[in-house]
């Protein structure tokens, strides 16, 4: 698959128009090398959207993605009430095997998954992502597919891609929601995902659903050494960032501050 075809068919920078299911799930399937997850579209039910919850064709990728890769482990950071969890545990059913740990600081989470589902899932409640880290870590657990739908920063997104790389076991698919969003204050995910991809030498792609579903893959046969010393380089730019940050947002306190007197 070119480069090109990617330029033009998936999301360069921010497009406006969302692409039809079946092309979404064509340019999944085949950046991603997967088999063809167009026959999955007939097995999707149509769940009607939660307020904050992925759209509905971006809740179809993420089942057709389960149901390609057939992984035995799935993390999704992000749970709110359950609409990208149902999709994800739905389809490890449909599987047969698997399973879905998901993670949200809220205690409420997750109420809309139903309960037949509910065997194959974790609720993580109460809890910041990166703390799954050690839980997952502790259990020698690996991941294979990531999802990120949780605090959409740039801080947050990168954090999380550099927290879970050394669980990612090889191949792992990593899909991040809210990709073509970065126009918006508080978001940068698409910035994270690239600054990511281009370090450790992935490709990706944004997917052109209502909000862009970035997607890449870990390396099949991954260098250890050379994906250290990149995760260090990200570790060493998420610092800097965020002391950047807390200098921009401590000068602002200060000013509001004499601003009043
Ligand atoms: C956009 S919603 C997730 C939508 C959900 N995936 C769905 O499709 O229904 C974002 C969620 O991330 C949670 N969140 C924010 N920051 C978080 C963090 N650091 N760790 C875990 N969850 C977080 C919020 O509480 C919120 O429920």
């Amino acid at each position: 698959m070119t480069t090109e075809y990617f330029e033009t068919r998936c999301l360069g920078e921010y497009g406006h128009y969302v692409a039809p299911l079946h092309m979404l799930l064509q340019d999944a399937s085949l950046f991603l090398g997967l088999d063809d997850l167009t026959p999955y579209q007939a097995e999707m039910e149509c769940i009607s959207r939660a307020s904050q919850g992925v759209h509905p064709e971006e809740a179809a990728i993420l089942y057709g993605l389960v149901r390609a890769i057939q992984p035995k482990l799935v993390l999704e950071t992000g749970t709110f009430e359950g609409y990208s969890t149902t999709q994800l545990a739905r389809a490890l059913y449909a599987n047969g095997g698997g399973r879905l740990e998901t993670v949200d600081i809220a205690e409420d989470t997750g109420f809309r998954v139903p309960e037949n589902l509910r065997h194959v899932v974790t609720f993580r409640r109460g809890m910041h992502s990166r703390e799954m880290v050690d839980i997952l870590a502790a259990g020698h657990d690996r991941i294979d597919i990531f999802f990120h739908d949780s605090l959409h920063t740039y801080l947050n997104t990168l954090g999380e891609l550099i927290a879970f790389s050394p669980l990612f076991n090889p191949g792992c698919v990593i899909v991040c929601h809210d990709a073509k969003m970065d126009f918006k204050e508080g978001f940068g995910v698409g910035r994270a995902i690239r600054e990511y991809a281009e370090a450790i030498g992935l490709e990706f792609a944004v997917l052109d659903t209502t909000c862009g579903v970035a997607v890449t893959r870990w390396p099949a046969k991954p260098d250890k050494d050379k994906l250290e010393s990149a995760l260090e380089s990200l570790r060493i730019r998420h610092a800097r960032v965020a002391a950047d940050e807390r200098f921009v947002s401590k000068a602002k306190r200060l000013a509001r501050m004499f601003g009043r007197r």
